[in-house]
């Protein structure tokens, strides 16, 4: 009798965004005439830039012809996106990151879920509590939690983010192995000061502890203070990897690419207390299971690079954090508190003691808005929803003026 992985009986029965689509499309069959504006799940609506899209063609036309036709890739990705990854992205921001510590992916989704399998069973996690489902629930997946009670899973640190720390998680009260952070946030919109990511890098330097950072929506940020790369502060280099995406910097979330960082310093531990190389074992674990990120897509995103593809997708995220204003606007009009929209596409609502799936409902049914529900992202996600900026500008000017309607 073949058995299955017992870890996967304590998830919950579907992803956060499924549920979320499964919920959308059954109310749309049984109101095929309702316009449905969608501000639940970040996916981009504007088109691949321009520049992008003429370095996806030259990959295309490169892969028609005999001459420079390409077969199997390098796992790591090509060098020619590295380096220019390597260059743009870290050393122009004083960050001393070289081409050889990236590895290019199909997406930060794959990375952030796939990186736990490096570590042994017993470590401790830290969680923040909301968070990126992906984090929480490949752990689960890999048995490092307890069974789920009352909105939680047993031995998973969870780190509260909450109005009265500012949606901050705090530094651990106890020892943690592995720590999952993400700035700017999802879903909270908000964001962290360099001391702020200091003190993290500090605490896992003390600690033996290592530093998941998302930084996903880093192109959002536009407040030069603050920091895009974990590796701006000093000595992370020890004790971080990043995950980076060009999904919502550049359009990619059909497209799929992504990379994630992991510096030649940063070491773990085998059972007899022997340094290992973090970066060895990513790269050990990529060249088994992964093979690579297709040619024309890594040519789209080395033109995301070029001259022109900086200034358009830097003109794309300019039109979404409008959007993410617009949206800001209308809510507090509304006269509901809430953070995020600034240096994010995500605005985190208080609503106002409705349960968030009750809201969601609210906003389904009289607006024919979606959002996500605070709760799909923990136990401190109950009393929120978060909205989303990815759309048109017609459809969020739309949807504010029908959540108007409905909230007043
Ligand atoms: C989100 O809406 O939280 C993200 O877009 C989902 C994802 O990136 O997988």
């Amino acid at each position: 009798m073949i058995r299955a992985n017992n870890n996967y009986s304590k998830l919950k029965a579907s992803y956060l965004f499924s549920d979320i689509a499964k919920r959308v499309n059954d109310y749309q069959l049984k109101n095929p005439e309702a316009h449905i504006i969608r501000l639940g799940i970040g996916d981009v609506t504007k088109a691949l830039a321009p520049a992008v899209i003429k370095g996806f063609h030259d990959g295309v036309d490169e892969m028609a012809n005999d001459a420079t036709f390409r077969g199997y890739g390098p796992e790591q990705g090509y060098a020619f996106l590295r380096e220019k990854i390597a260059k743009n992205d870290f050393q122009d921001r004083g960050a001393d990151i070289s081409a050889d510590e990236i590895f290019v992916s199909d997406g930060a989704k794959c990375d952030t879920g796939n990186f736990q399998e490096l570590f042994a069973k017993d470590i401790k996690v830290a969680i923040p509590d909301p968070v990126y489902p992906a984090y929480l629930d490949t752990n689960v997946m890999a048995g490092r939690t307890g069974e789920y009670e009352a909105g939680r899973y047993n031995g998973i640190f969870y780190m509260e983010c909450l109005k009265e720390n500012q949606f901050l998680p705090k530094l651990p009260d106890e020892r943690v192995d592995l720590i999952y952070l993400c700035f700017p946030n999802n879903p909270t919109g908000s964001t962290i000061t360099k001391n702020q990511l200091a003190e993290w890098v500090g605490y896992a330097k003390e600690n033996g502890s290592l530093i998941l950072f998302d930084a996903a929506y880093e192109s959002f940020i536009r407040d030069e203070a603050l920091p895009k790369t974990i590796y701006e502060i000093g000595g992370a280099k020890e004790v971080a990897v990043e995950f980076r995406s060009f999904s919502k910097t550049a359009g990619f979330t059909g497209t799929r690419c992504g990379f994630t960082v992991v510096p030649k310093e940063c070491m773990i531990f085998n059972s007899k207390g022997e340094k290992i190389s973090l970066h060895a074992l990513w790269s050990r674990r990529q060249s088994t299971k992964f093979n690579g990120v297709s040619y024309p897509v890594q040519k789209a995103a080395e033109a995301v690079y070029s001259k022109e593809g900086k200034v358009q997708v830097r003109q794309q995220i300019d039109y979404y954090l409008n959007n993410a204003d617009i949206i800001s606007k209308t809510i507090a009009s509304i006269g509901l508190d809430y953070v995020g929209g600034k240096n994010s596409p995500y605005i985190w609502i208080d609503s106002s003691g409705r349960d968030s799936w009750e809201f969601f409902d609210l906003l389904l049914t009289k607006a024919s808005v979606v959002c996500t529900p605070g709760a799909g992202f923990g136990r401190c996600g109950k009393d929120y929803i978060r909205i989303s900026a990815f759309n048109s500008l017609e459809n969020v000017t739309l949807a504010m003026e029908r959540l108007k309607k409905a909230l007043t």
